[in-house]
């Protein structure tokens, strides 16, 4: 239990740390990594480089202070880095270690205005904090152990199949035979790779592309080409230009909490963007497998009908469904895309469209894609009246902060 004075101090502290937060924790990075490189292993690069990650950890260790007297409130929050933590086989060994230079980081960068009384008072708070995230994580991995396995295991590719001119399937099997998990629709895998020419192993998160129930995993990787390509395209890339069938990779048992709720019935708008498409038809493919019945409209945005995936397998499984109907919008239609007819709607994703889409107001929204477009989505279909905690959606990249607590 911390004490009445240990609680005041770490509050009123709490919006001084927040406002040179990025520089605490960019300094505790740094020094983190000088004394632990094999964190390195851990740690997803391209976010250390885009300074994304020590936003997500500062804000989110800020937050958890400003709630130190109540820090159930964070619970669903915790659940859901601690999920990324546990995919990320993120130890309670690990916890001191990012405590003693998160602490020292702070004495350095504040000077004397870090006092002794704040110090401790903060290195208390961090050891309640983090034994949240402990606890949590601990019974993750047991339940990880008794349903799956407990950290990173060898699969083999058996297949690998173009979705799309940037989207490749990769079919994945236990190289010791054994069946694949269940998981849940919406949950992800982390990859982890030794590039030849890489210090450190690179790991990186993809969704689940396929339903639960199938020989094989199977996850949906987009080529990422752009300016930043060396960080954040070098797994994406290698994965595409250089694993092939019969190469073996290791991944960590599935993970996530943005998943369908299977035991409901009511109707249900799938709504993605890009390669967001990923968990959506893994939620799709469920619903057609276990609820063949349920309502369902599943609306895929895409720039045109070159990167647009799965076309077929979504025409399929709507189809074989009484009560589901597929919408396709592309933002750029090529003339090919005109002449075959490939979509519904051009142009983006707008109220307009989401207007005329959506019938159901109280139906229950999965949405997923880049960010700009979530954001747009999400804020129309409140505007739209559906209630927010109807909406549920899933960023890539690192949860965004915990502002909304
Ligand atoms: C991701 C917070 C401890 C390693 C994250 C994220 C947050 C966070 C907010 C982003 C979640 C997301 O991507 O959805 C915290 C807090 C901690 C803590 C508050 C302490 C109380 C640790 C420890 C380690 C660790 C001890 C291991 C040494 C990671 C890694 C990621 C991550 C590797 C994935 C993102 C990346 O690779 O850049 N953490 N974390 N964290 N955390 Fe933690």
């Amino acid at each position: 239990m911390l004490s009445n004075k240990t609680i005041e101090i770490v509050k009123s502290t709490a919006p001084i740390l927040a406002e040179r937060g990025v520089e605490i924790t960019s300094y505790f990075y740094k020094s983190l990594f000088e004394a632990h490189p094999e964190l390195l292993n851990i740690f997803n690069h391209a976010n250390q480089k885009q300074g994304r990650q020590q936003t997500a950890l500062a804000n989110t260790v800020y937050a958890a202070a400003t709630y130190i007297d109540q820090l159930e409130v964070l619970l669903p929050a915790v659940k859901q880095i601690a999920h990324k933590h546990r995919s990320l086989n993120v130890k309670k060994e690990h916890y001191p270690i990012v405590g003693e230079f998160l602490l020292k980081a702070i004495k350095d960068v504040l000077g004397d205005a870090a006092t002794p009384d704040i110090i401790e008072a903060w290195g208390e708070a961090y050891a309640v904090i983090a034994q949240v995230f402990i606890d949590v994580e601990e019974e993750m991995y047991n339940k990880a152990k008794n349903e799956a396995w407990e950290e990173f295991k060898a699969f083999k590719i058996v297949k690998k199949e173009q979705e799309s001119s940037v989207i490749t399937s990769f079919y994945l099997e236990a190289s010791d035979g054994k069946p694949v998990p269940n998981f849940q629709a919406g949950q992800y895998i982390t990859i982890r790779l030794s590039i030849p020419g890489e210090e450190y192993l690179l790991n990186r998160q993809y969704s689940l592309s396929d339903s639960p129930g199938k020989q094989t995993l199977r996850i949906s990787v987009k080529r990422e080409t752009g300016e930043n390509i060396d960080q954040n395209g070098k797994v994406s890339n290698y994965l595409h230009d250089s694993v092939n069938v019969g190469d073996e990779v290791e991944i960590t048992a599935p993970a996530g909490d943005f998943v369908l709720d299977g035991s409901a019935n009511s109707p249900l708008y799938l709504i993605s963007g890009g390669v967001g498409i990923t968990p959506m038809l893994s939620m799709l493919k469920t619903v057609g497998d276990n609820q063949p019945n349920r309502m369902v409209t599943f609306i895929q945005a895409a720039n045109d009908g070159k990167v647009q995936a799965f076309e077929h397998e979504v025409s399929e499984t709507v189809h074989s469904m009484p009560n589901a109907k597929k919408f396709v919008i592309l933002q750029h239609p090529t003339s090919s895309d005109r002449e075959e007819n490939k979509f519904d709607f051009e142009g983006y994703l707008d109220l307009q469209k989401l207007e005329q889409l959506v019938k159901e107001k109280d139906a229950t929204f999965y949405v997923c894609g880049p960010a700009p477009f979530m954001g747009s989505v999400i804020e129309n279909l409140q505007r739209l009246g559906v209630k927010s905690e109807n909406i549920n959606y899933e960023f890539f990249g690192p949860a965004i902060d915990l502002k909304q607590y």
